[in-house]
Formats: C-alpha cells, structure tokens, sequence
C-alpha cells in the first residue's frame, strides 16, 4: 500500500480527508450532508454535537464501517468506497483503532486477553500477543490488573482496558465514540488524559463527546450539526479576520 492511487508522497498525505460527503439512508434521512473535513496526521480533534447530528456517522466512515453515498472519503490517502472488503479489512487491522462508549470488552475473559486479542488477526504468536498486551495495559496505568475480569474492573477501568486492546496493535489513528459517555466524571478526564498521551506519543486521535469541558481539552474541535461541520477551531479565519 506504499504507492498512492494519487501520487502524493505518504507524507504529505493526511489521515483523514473528506470531500463533499453525505451519508443518506432509504427512506429519506441524511444523515451527513456536504461534509469537507481534513485531519492531518498527529491532530487530536474532538466531534462535537448535539445527538442524531452525524458525530457517529462521520467516525463510522473514518473507520470504513460504512461507506458515503456521496462524495469521497480518503482514510491515509486510500478512497474507501473503491476498496474491497480484504482491503479494508486489512486498513482496519493495520492503521485503526475503535474505542466506544459501552467498552464492548469480552465478558469474563481477562484484561489480559481481552486486550491481546486487539492482536488476533495481526498474525502475532500467542506469547508475544501477552507480552504486548501487558505493556499496553502499563501504558494504561492497569499493570496491576491484568488478570481482572471485566465484572471486577470499575467503569473507568474498563475503559482503560478497551483502550489498551485499541492501542496495543500501534494504530495510526484512533477513534473513539462516545467513550466517556458511561463513566463519572473522573474517570471520564481520566480517559480523556489517556487520549491526549497517546495523542502526544504520535496517534492521530479523533474522539467524540458530549461533554464540553473535556472537548474544550482537545487541540481542535469540529462542530457537527444537522449532518454538517458547521465549527472548526482549526479552520482559517475568513479573509480580513484577525
Ligand atoms: N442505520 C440507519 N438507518 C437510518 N437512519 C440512521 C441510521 N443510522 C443513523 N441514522 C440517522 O442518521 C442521523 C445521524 O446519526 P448519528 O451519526 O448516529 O448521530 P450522532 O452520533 O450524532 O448521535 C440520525 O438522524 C440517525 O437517526
Ligand atoms: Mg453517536
């Protein structure tokens, strides 16, 4: 995947690029309308928005969960409605990583493995799978749960399981819908504090919430409403600004 389809160096290829996407379901809903969005490579950027407005939707494309009806959506300079499913597949697994709000960790199995089975299809040996797990859960802070079963962990551990199984493969970017949306307070800035630490080691983070204070935290922010991004701190003043 190293030649791109449109002839820009990898570098200069952002993580996320869409142009003039919307997302229409039968029956009439548009969920996404007209959407232009770059994130370059390293941004952390916060979707917020109020609910039904499109915030999961343009992280579900991000992710190649779904595909635009519209227009196009270049995830590290690959249009995804032109890849297959091996190929997408394949992106998933090597450049993304999913966090969401309900933690979907595999009930009674341990941290452990909950975590080393984000390695499952990477191709990596049992034993090696373990020992990356564990460094991803230090990374986390949970070195001392690691044989915990999801029903033992708090609401906020979880989380930080969930986030060590999405980060333990090295993705490029991560996503994360709603992931404090479950969890009190501190623990939600405790996640938040994770997400800008990956951020900082290298990840490209997008994450989306409710919660103004903790997007406020995030380097950007895009605001979506009615199916479009109608605010963006990283987006240049108009002309004649300062
Ligand atoms: N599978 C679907 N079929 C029909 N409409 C959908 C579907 N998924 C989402 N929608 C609609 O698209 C709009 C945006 O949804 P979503 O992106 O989930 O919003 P948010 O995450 O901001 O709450 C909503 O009006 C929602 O009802
Ligand atoms: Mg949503």
């Amino acid at each position: 995947m190293s030649v791109r389809e449109d002839g820009r160096g990898a570098r200069d290829v952002p993580a996320v690029e869409f142009a003039g996407v919307g997302r229409s379901y039968p029956g009439g809903v548009r969920a996404l309308d007209g959407v232009d969005l770059r994130v370059e490579r390293g941004e952390m950027a916060a979707i917020v928005g109020p609910s039904g407005s499109g915030k999961s939707t343009v992280l579900n494309l991000v992710g190649t969960l779904d595909a635009p009806t519209e227009g196009t959506v270049r995830v590290f300079g690959h249009d995804i409605g032109a890849l297959d499913d091996g190929a997408l597949a394949a992106l998933r697994s090597r450049t993304l990583g999913f966090v969401f709000q309900r933690f979907h960790l595999a009930p009674n199995v341990r941290a452990l493995d909950n975590v080393a089975d984000g390695l499952l299809y990477a191709g990596v040996p049992l034993r090696a799978r373990r020992e990356r797990a564990a460094a991803a859960l230090e990374r986390v802070g949970l070195a001392d749960r690691v044989g915990h079963r999801p029903h033992e962990l708090s609401g906020g551990q979880r989380q930080r399981v969930a986030i060590a199984r999405a980060v333990v493969g090295s993705p490029e970017l991560l996503l994360a819908d709603e992931p404090t949306g479950a969890l009190d307070t501190a623990s939600g800035a405790e996640v938040m504090d994770l997400l800008r630490g990956l951020n900082a080691d290298g990840v490209t983070v997008l994450v989306i919430t409710h919660d103004r204070e903790l997007a406020a935290q995030a380097p950007r922010r895009l605001e979506v409403r009615d199916g479009r991004v109608v605010a963006d701190s990283a987006a240049p003043l108009p002309e004649g600004v300062s």
